[in-house]
């Protein structure tokens, strides 16, 4: 399938919820929420985009380096880049029932493991999401991260021993959530939750750990005395809290204080392997991606998502060159 076909298709079946703009910046869709923008006047998400605009790559030419290498260790599986698919799931409630909620998230887990990448699957009000999200990373084996919104301490456990029974490589938890209308609304509070409460509850499983949506190096700290195995440097897309800074302007702080003591993952407005590459620069190990792999999950299923995955490591790759 041809990358132009996929985003034909993924326009005609968005119904607008999502424009396909040819840049993905957060400015069509400020504000869509539900929908698939940003929270409030949409600031948090442009921040994400225009804070890793500003970032220029200079050019080096005299060097041996002739061979990249891609590859990434993720607590000993072997993937072939470092660029995951985010979690990003409510066919219904975000993007317009654009495709059937199950078909969608396999597409998102067999294009992530197609491409020798690896998908985060989702949790919401409804169990559904994480269930369907747990059942097809289950299918492949265990090869995704399944993401558990900080609830009820006792619940939040129990989903986790269920994702340790289908032998998933780590489990992630988007703890900038708390905010979160959709959870509220559905009487599911999710967290905060305090750092006792953190560093008891990761003492329970054996499973990496990673806490997503940390922006200050306060909470990375934190984060690492928890026993956290990862973080994600995120702000959830800018859809938890608006006027937010953008990921790649505090990304430089965080690695600064922590790196080499927990892994560092970021996202945020990532839209090719030339930004994948200044995100590795500015100090994450590998990032992840979200909109842009919903809209060719959309369009063109695991195909779409294997294709996009596979763009941006070559990208990468010719940026490293
Ligand atoms: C429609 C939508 C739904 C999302 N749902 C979740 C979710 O359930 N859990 C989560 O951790 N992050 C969720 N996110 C945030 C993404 O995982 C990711 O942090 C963000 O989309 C990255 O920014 P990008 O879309 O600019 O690449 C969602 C984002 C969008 C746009």
């Amino acid at each position: 399938m041809e990358m132009k076909e996929i985003y034909r298709i993924a326009k005609e079946r968005f119904k607008g919820v999502c424009r396909v703009c040819p840049v993905c910046n957060g400015r069509a869709c400020a504000g869509e929420m539900p929908g698939i923008g940003g929270i409030g006047t949409g600031s948090s998400f442009m921040a994400n985009f225009d804070s890793l605009a500003r970032i220029k790559l200079n050019l080096r030419t005299i060097h041996g380096a002739s061979d990249p290498d891609i590859a990434y260790d993720f607590w000993g599986r072997r993937l072939q880049m470092p660029i995951f698919v985010a979690p990003l799931a409510g066919m219904a409630i975000n993007l317009g029932n654009a495709m059937d909620e199950g078909e969608y998230l396999a597409a998102m887990v067999a294009g992530g493991k197609e491409a020798g990448s690896l998908t985060f699957t989702c949790d919401g009000p409804n169990p559904m999401f994480f269930d369907l999200g747990l059942e097809v990373v289950r299918k492949h084996q265990g090869w995704g991260v399944p993401t558990i919104k900080p609830r009820q301490q006792e619940a939040f456990l129990s989903l986790v021993k269920r994702a340790e029974d289908c032998g998933v490589m780590a489990i992630a938890s988007d703890i900038d959530a708390a905010g979160i209308i959709h959870m509220r609304r559905a009487g599911q509070p999710a967290g905060p939750w305090p750092f006792q409460v953190w560093e008891k509850t990761i003492s329970q499983t054996k499973l990496p750990i990673i806490l997503k949506g940390i922006m200050t190096v306060q909470d990375a700290q934190l984060a690492v005395l928890a026993g956290a195995a990862g973080i994600v440097v995120s702000n959830h897309g800018g859809r938890v809290l608006d006027h937010t800074p953008g990921t790649a302007a505090v990304l430089p702080e965080i690695a600064a204080a922590v790196k080499g003591k927990i892994k560092i993952f970021v996202d945020g407005g990532v839209r090719s392997g030339t930004d994948v590459l200044k995100m590795l620069a500015l100090g994450a190990e590998a990032v992840l991606v979200g909109r842009p792999m919903a809209v060719v999950a959309v369009g063109g299923g695991p195909e779409g998502v294997s294709l996009l995955l596979n763009q941006y490591a070559e990208q990468l790759r010719t940026a490293m060159l």
